[in-house]
C-alpha cells in the first residue's frame, strides 16, 4: 500500500526485503547482453589548424589506421576552404563492436582571413541534429541511427601564449552545440613547467570568455570522485601523438624519438594521452552521448521547434527544461496532429497517383483488346469473302457443266428421235408388264 506524506503530494514507497531470490537482480545482465549485441556507435570530431597532429592522434588513440587511405596528410592538402570529411570504421575488442565515425575539418584556420571558417562545422553538426529530429518526428519510427557529433576535440597550438582569437571564437560559437574537449597539440614541444603554465593560462581564458567546455558529471561514489578529479586536473589534455612503434629495452611502445630521449605517448608522466583516451573511451563515452542527447540536441530541438534560427537566442537549457516562452512557441509550432494530417495528405496523394497510373494501364489494356477484336473480325470477314467467292466459282462451274450436259442430251434426243423422258416412261411400262 502507498502511504501519502503530510503535504499529500508524492506517494512514499516502502522498501521491502524479499524472502527469496526472484531474479530481477539479473536485469542489468539483460541490458548488458542487449547492448553488446546491438554494438555501440560514437562520432568524434577533430578541429584545429592543419599540422597540429589530429590524424596522428586519432590513429594512435584507436591503434588503427582510421585515416589510412582517405587522409592525404598535411603536405597534400592544398585547399584553403574548410571542408568536413568523415571516416567510418568498425572496431572490435573482446566481441564488443564500436562503430566509430571520425569527422575531420581540413582547412580550418588555414586561410589568411578565417572569419566564418566555423560555419561549415556548425552546419554539419546541425544537419546531423536535423536528420535525427526528422527521423524522430516521423509517425512510423524505426531504429534511428545516431550520427550526431558526440564530442569535438579542439586542438590548440602549443604556442605557450594562450588561446588565439580564432580558438576563442570557435569555442564560443560551438559550446552550446557540441561537447568541446580542448587538447594541447604536440605537447612534447614544451617542457613540463611551460606546459602546466600554458594549461593554467588556457583555463583562465576559457573562464574569462565564459566558454563552456565538457564538464565531468557529478558523482557521489568515492572511487569515481577520485578518478574524475585526476582527469579534471589534466584538462586541457596535453597530448603527444605518434604512429611509430619504438623498441626500448625489449619493450615496444609508441613514441617520438629525439637525440636526447623518447617522448612516450602512453606514459602519463610524459603527456596526457592515456588520460584523454581513458576518458573518451573507457569512462565517459556514454556520458558524452547522453549530454549530446539531453543538452545539445535538446537545445537544438527547442530552438528548431520554436522557430528560432541557429543564432536565435542561444544559451544552454539545463535539465531538459525549456523556458516558458520557448515552450509556448514550441506548442504553437509543433503540432503532432498537423504532422499526422500532413503525412495523411502525402499518403492520399501517393494513392491518387497510383490510382491514375492503374487507370492508365487499364485503359491501355482495353485498347489493346479492342484492337485485337477488330483484327480478328477483319480476318473472319476476309475468310468469309474468300469462301463466298470459291462457292460462287463452284456454282458457275456446275452451271456450265449442266448447260453442256443439256446440249449433249438435246443432240442425243435429236439423233435418236426420242426424248430421254419418253425413253424413261417406256422403260417403266415394260418393267411393270
Ligand atoms: P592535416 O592533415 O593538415 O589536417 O594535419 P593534422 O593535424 O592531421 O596533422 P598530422 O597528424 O598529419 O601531423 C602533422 C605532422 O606533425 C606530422 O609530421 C606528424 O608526424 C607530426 N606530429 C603529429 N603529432 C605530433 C606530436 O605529438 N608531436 C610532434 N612533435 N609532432 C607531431
Amino acid at each position: 500500500k502507498e502511504r501519502y506524506n503530510k503535504e499529500n503530494k508524492a506517494p512514499e514507497r516502502r522498501t521491502k526485503e524479499l524472502d527469496g531470490y526472484v531474479g530481477f537482480a539479473n536485469l542489468p545482465n539483460q541490458v548488458y547482453r542487449k547492448a553488446v549485441k546491438r554494438g555501440f556507435d560514437f562520432t568524434l570530431m577533430v578541429v584545429g589548424e592543419s599540422g597540429l597532429g589530429k590524424s596522428t592522434l586519432i590513429n594512435s588513440m584507436f591503434l588503427s589506421d582510421i585515416y589510412s587511405n582517405e587522409h592525404p596528410g598535411p603536405s597534400l592538402r592544398v585547399k584553403k576552404t574548410v571542408a568536413v570529411e568523415t571516416s567510418k570504421c568498425l572496431l572490435k575488442e573482446n566481441n564488443v563492436n564500436l562503430s566509430l565515425t571520425v569527422v575531420d575539418t581540413p582547412g580550418f584556420g588555414d586561410a589568411v582571413d578565417n572569419s566564418n571558417c566555423w560555419a561549415p562545422i556548425v552546419d554539419y553538426i546541425e544537419s546531423k541534429y536535423e536528420e535525427y529530429l526528422n527521423a524522430e518526428s516521423r509517425v512510423n519510427r524505426k531504429i534511428i541511427s545516431d550520427s550526431r557529433v558526440h564530442c569535438c576535440l579542439y586542438f590548440i597550438a602549443p604556442s605557450g601564449h594562450g588561446l588565439k582569437p580564432l580558438d576563442v571564437e570557435f569555442m564560443q560559437r560551438l559550446h552550446d552545440k557540441v561537447n568541446i574537449i580542448p587538447v594541447i597539440a604536440k605537447a612534447d614541444t614544451m617542457i613540463p613547467d611551460e606546459c602546466n603554465q600554458f594549461k593554467k593560462q588556457i583555463l583562465n581564458e576559457i573562464a574569462q570568455h565564459k566558454i563552456k567546455i565538457y564538464e565531468f558529471p557529478d558523482t557521489e561514489e568515492e572511487e569515481e570522485v577520485k578518478q574524475h578529479k585526476a582527469l579534471k586536473d589534466r584538462v586541457p589534455f596535453a597530448v603527444v601523438g605518434s604512429n611509430t612503434v619504438i623498441e626500448v629495452d625489449g619493450k615496444k611502445l609508441r613514441g617520438r624519438k629525439y637525440p636526447w630521449g623518447i617522448a612516450e605517448v602512453e606514459n602519463l608522466e610524459h603527456c596526457d594521452f592515456i588520460a584523454l583516451r581513458n576518458m573518451l573511451i573507457r569512462t565517459h563515452l556514454q556520458d558524452l552521448k547522453e549530454v549530446t542527447n539531453s543538452v545539445h540536441y535538446e537545445n537544438y530541438r527547442c530552438r528548431k521547434l520554436a522557430g528560432l534560427g541557429t543564432d536565435g537566442k542561444p544559451g544552454r537549457i539545463s535539465n531538459n527544461v525549456a523556458p516558458q516562452g520557448v515552450m509556448n512557441s514550441f506548442m504553437t509550432v509543433w503540432n503532432p496532429l498537423a504532422q499526422m494530417e500532413e503525412e495523411k495528405r502525402d499518403h492520399d496523394a501517393k494513392m491518387k497517383k497510383m490510382e491514375t497510373e492503374m487507370e492508365q494501364v487499364f485503359e491501355m489494356k482495353v485498347k489493346e483488346k479492342k484492337q485485337k477484336l477488330r483484327d480478328s473480325e477483319a480476318d473472319l470477314q476476309r475468310r468469309h469473302e474468300q469462301m463466298r467467292k470459291s462457292l460462287e466459282q463452284q456454282l458457275r462451274d456446275l452451271e456450265e457443266k449442266r448447260a453442256s450436259f443439256d446440249k449433249e442430251r438435246q443432240s442425243w434426243e435429236q439423233q435418236n428421235g426420242i426424248t430421254l423422258q419418253e425413253l424413261r416412261r417406256r422403260s417403266l411400262e415394260a418393267n411393270s408388264k
